[in-house]
């Protein structure tokens, strides 16, 4: 039998996504009374980091070693994939020996040929075009606020980027709707808005765009592995910068969120990421919860 991936949210349907946030938010008060579930007894999670992290590794690490697993970390500099392994051969030889394989890296397809050839599910830890597990706290943070985020208005601020697809991808699963305010020529990927266009749409003012929203959402301005148009996007993007003056459009008891890490003064001003409406840090705690109840649902 084919095993279930986690390559984008549509990988899972809508009620499989909802039963992982049910069961993220009984883990987490499961784990702030230190009672620890070992679903996972022996267990193992092969980790593969082609970019850097902080949230991603330790959140699955530590999710590992709560539900009684174990994680292995691998670098490219520490593996042979950084010496030319080919990925089908990785995925092969580790899909015999772990139970589960995530993977953090640069073009989609990489990620797609890596899934293709492994024997156990394999888990997007972020590519280019997605990222499915933040979508998962952000979820779940939006719940634990505010309840069912279906009907609701949010805001996307900045880089048409693999964050900007994932909520583009949520808003169409869990029916919201979703506003993006990018600079032009940073839109998102064409395939991607036409398959969730009843759902998205763009407006290039930034103050238009917040007005009467629930959630507002943005990312850095250059992601990994973009380094080198840092520069020019810093310039672009100046109008999309979330601060209190954007947020005072936006509805009074609007979220602030922004899946880390942030860079303040460029797409969002210290006052914002700081202040009463922002959950940033609650949204990061909630990646260990999320992924635990993800990695409970793959194996069984
Ligand atoms: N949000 C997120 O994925 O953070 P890291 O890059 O630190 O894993
Ligand atoms: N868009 C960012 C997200 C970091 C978690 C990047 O890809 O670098």
């Amino acid at each position: 039998m084919n095993p279930r991936h986690f390559l984008t949210l549509n990988s899972l349907n809508r009620d499989e996504l909802l039963s992982i946030i049910n069961r993220a938010s009984v883990l987490k008060k499961q784990t702030k009374e230190k009672n620890y579930e070992t679903t996972l007894n022996n267990r193992v999670l092969g980790m593969i980091f082609e970019k850097s992290s902080t949230r991603t590794r330790v959140s699955f690490e530590t999710g590992m070693a709560q539900l009684g697993g174990h994680a292995i970390y691998l670098s490219p500099t520490g593996s042979q994939i950084g010496r030319g392994e080919p990925i089908k051969d990785t995925s092969r030889v580790l899909s015999q020996m772990v139970d589960f394989i995530m993977l953090r890296t640069f073009e989609h397809e990489r990620l797609e040929k890596f899934a293709s050839y492994s024997d156990v599910p394999v888990i997007n830890g972020l590519s280019d075009s997605f990222h499915p597990c933040q979508l998962l706290a952000d979820l779940l943070t939006y719940y634990e606020n505010r309840g069912s985020i279906e009907g609701k208005k949010v805001v996307w601020l900045g880089d048409g980027n693999n964050m900007c697809h994932s909520y583009m991808n949520a808003a169409k699963i869990f029916n919201f709707q979703l506003i993006l305010s990018c600079p032009e020529g940073y839109d998102p990927d064409a395939v991607v808005l036409e398959s969730t266009k009843e759902f998205v749409s763009i407006e290039r003012n930034p103050q238009i765009a917040v007005e009467n929203t629930d959630l507002v959402v943005t990312d850095v301005w250059t992601s990994m592995g973009q380094e080198k148009e840092q520069k020019q996007r810093l310039e672009q993007f100046v109008p999309y910068q979330v601060n209190t003056n954007l947020m005072e459009c936006a509805n009074e008891d609007a979220l602030f969120m922004h899946c880390l890490p942030a860079h303040r003064g460029e797409e969002v001003s210290e006052a914002v990421l700081e202040g009463p409406q922002s959950v940033v840090w609650e949204e990061a705690g909630n990646r260990l919860h999320s992924q635990k109840a993800l990695l409970e649902f793959l194996l069984n």
